[in-house]
């Protein structure tokens, strides 16, 4: 039966090219992959896919997945043990479960200013106090973040996407990360590490996850297979100190829904124990590092010296400021009437501080709609 209620995130108006969405490309989705592993699994008939799993999550996985990603050079320097990880429904999901056991109402956290524009609505949700620490050119600044913390600030947490920020796809060197830590360590906080980008990268594997850089149980490391296998899957982890990973195990809702994502659960893990996933992430470095590298040159023949940017090392944003001062919500209608839009750098700030910015994804489109968006963008902001 045909529905008119909407059937995917997306939303995007005929004829725009929309650089604003940070989705996944369709024509990458692992549809053949997903269809081989679920048949597989469904193969062994004996119906546990189906049961209410375990709260932690599905006991294989766990193991598959601390197994695979041990073996990333590009996750962590250590073996990744099971009582490190607790599967989730993705890192939306986490950043609320954590909230709901790590706060109550009226307490600081701190966030990136700018940061993914979407947590400061969860944090609200929970009715803690965000206050925003700058950003530089390594991500976090951590002396401003320092200052902050001996002024007398006491968060419970700090949310922090160190590697391939979304929106300014900054990531925090190792030697910050120390710092960063020791900071935690001292004053005495939880660090949220978003890395839901840290197998995005292009020719060199960034940092490795900031848990490597635990010394007293602060920092909880969020995964996703969002980025690197299907959104619509919703499946993720956390990966931390196993006294947080109990925590998060005894909570009820685990308990009451038999783990976050357990169908789902047996599905990957079978992907993964059938070697498709290495390989997935493989293509989809490749084809992201094409599509950015076409916005890139389209980027240099259509702005000229107008604007300026760093190359993404990976992730799946341009953040790019307009060397004049300008407003970039204020050409959002322009944009659509000309067939494109884009994120303005406003959005992910309550501070003007990035109101000549904007971010853009090239990940959702094929080069040749990347080519003629950012043509069309040009056009937006010509005079
Ligand atoms: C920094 C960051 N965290 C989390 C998410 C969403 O992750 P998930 O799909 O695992 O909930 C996104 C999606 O764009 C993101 O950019």
């Amino acid at each position: 039966m045909k529905s008119d209620l909407p059937k995917l995130l997306l939303d995007i108006k005929d004829g725009v090219i929309d650089l604003g969405w940070g989705h996944p490309s369709a024509r990458l989705h692992p549809l053949q992959k997903i269809k081989q592993s679920t048949l597989s699994m469904l193969s062994y008939d004996h119906a546990e896919s189906l049961q209410y799993g375990a709260s932690q999550g599905y006991g294989p996985f766990i193991e598959t997945l601390a197994r695979f990603l041990s073996q990333q050079k590009g996750y962590s320097k250590n073996k990744v043990f099971s009582n490190q990880l607790f599967i989730t429904s993705g890192a939306s999901q986490a950043i609320d479960f954590i909230c709901t056991l790590l706060t109550v109402a009226g307490d600081s956290v701190l966030v990136e200013n700018p940061t993914y524009f979407v947590v400061e609505g969860m944090l609200n949700t929970h009715k803690l106090n965000v206050i925003g620490v700058n950003c530089n050119e390594n991500g976090l600044d951590l002396d401003d973040l320092e200052h902050k913390l001996k002024s007398g600030l006491k968060p419970k947490f700090l949310y922090t996407i160190p590697t391939f920020h979304n929106p300014t796809g900054t990531t925090m060197p190792s030697q910050n990360r120390q710092r960063l830590v020791s900071l935690a360590n001292k004053y005495n906080f939880h660090i949220v590490a978003d890395e839901v980008y840290q197998f995005i990268y292009f020719n060199e594997p960034p940092p490795t996850s900031l848990l490597d850089y635990d010394t007293q149980g602060k920092v909880i490391s969020l995964g996703s297979f969002s980025k690197i296998l299907a959104p619509g899957l919703r499946l993720g982890w956390i990966y931390s100190n196993p006294q947080l990973i109990k925590t998060f195990t005894d909570s009820p809702l685990a308990f009451s829904g038999g783990g976050l994502n357990h169908f789902t659960s047996t599905i990957v893990n079978e992907l993964i124990g059938m070697n498709l996933l290495e390989s997935h992430i493989h293509e989809l470095q490749h084809e992201y590092l094409r599509r950015a590298t076409v916005m890139d040159n389209s980027l240099k023949q259509y702005f000229d010296n107008s604007i300026e940017y760093i190359f993404p090392k990976g992730g799946y944003y341009f953040w790019i400021k307009f060397i004049e001062k300008l407003n970039t919500s204020n050409f959002l209608d322009k944009a659509e009437e000309l067939g494109v839009s884009f994120r303005p750098g406003n959005f992910f700030t309550h501070t003007s501080d990035y109101d000549n910015f904007l971010r853009l994804t090239y990940t959702l489109y094929e080069p040749y709609d990347l080519v003629e968006g950012v043509k069309r963008l040009s056009k937006v902001f010509s005079k």
